[in-house]
């Protein structure tokens, strides 16, 4: 059997093989490359987010299981880590997409047909995960069953701050993962907008308008917790 080396182990032939652009290949070269460009851009996101979905439905189910503190509390901190620095990475992805030039984009953009990165299968997971259109996701409730087997609730968690160890790190990860999701979302719109303007998008929505409609900060009742504790906070304090 032949030896394992870089290209057989990662399977870089296989890899590499997968950037078909659509325009006629007789197309400019500079427009050609444009495309290319746009194919690696998206899946490399898809890469990233195969390990974001993995890492975060691991966090999910350690979370919500009653092993010991170690392998549930501590790992799923650390999984949740990892998603929150991956999001950062694909948020670079949305910034370095920013270097397309326009007049590339226009030549190609019709050969995408109705494709559309709204129909992405892992991002609508991570957005199931995370909780997506105002409402709590996976995790959120999660983390609520992780804090009742340590015979506590999610406020008193936010109260406790420092002091609550584990559980207190697993909601500052959260948060991460919530503002980097956010801050994709953001940065999303922004590229779009500066290359489609008011355009619908090729997945016929109204584009900028649906967007902006789609972007919202994941755990608002970990928020709104954490928000209360400034109004307690006053109330006790001396007038
Ligand atoms: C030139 C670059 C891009 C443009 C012009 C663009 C445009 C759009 C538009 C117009 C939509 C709304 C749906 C539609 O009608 O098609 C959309 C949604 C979406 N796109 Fe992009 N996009 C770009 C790059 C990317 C990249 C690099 C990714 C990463 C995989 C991506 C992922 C998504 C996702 C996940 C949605 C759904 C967002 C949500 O529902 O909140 N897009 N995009």
């Amino acid at each position: 059997m032949a030896e394992l080396n870089y290209s057989s182990y990662l399977q870089t032939d296989v890899l590499l093989s997968l950037q078909r652009t659509r325009i006629p290949a007789t197309a400019d070269r500079t427009v050609v490359l444009a495309e290319h460009f746009f194919i690696v851009a998206h899946q490399s996101c898809e890469l990233w987010l195969k390990q974001v979905v993995a890492d975060l439905s691991l966090a999910r189910d350690l979370l919500s299981s009653t092993g010991r503190p170690a392998d549930t509390v501590d790992t799923s901190v650390e999984l949740l880590q990892r998603s929150a620095e991956l999001l950062r990475v694909l948020h670079e992805q949305v910034l370095a997409l920013e270097r397309l030039p326009l007049r590339h984009f226009v030549r190609f953009r019709p050969y995408l047909g109705t494709a559309s990165g709204a129909q992405s299968q892992q991002f609508m997971t991570v957005g199931e995960l995370l909780g997506d259109s105002g409402e709590e996701g996976e995790l959120y409730r999660a983390f609520e069953d992780c804090a009742d087997h340590h015979g506590c609730t999610v406020a008193e968690v936010c109260r406790l701050g420092i002091t609550g160890g584990g559980l207190h790190r697993v909601a500052e990860a959260l948060l991460d993962v919530g503002n980097g999701y956010w801050r994709w979302k953001v940065a999303h719109l922004g590229l779009m907008s500066k290359m489609v303007g008011g355009q619908r998008g090729t997945g016929g929505t109204t584009g900028e308008e649906y967007l902006m409609r789609r972007i919202t900060l994941p755990f608002p009742e970990l928020r709104r917790l954490r928000g209360a504790l400034h109004a307690e906070e006053l109330a006790a304090s001396p007038a």
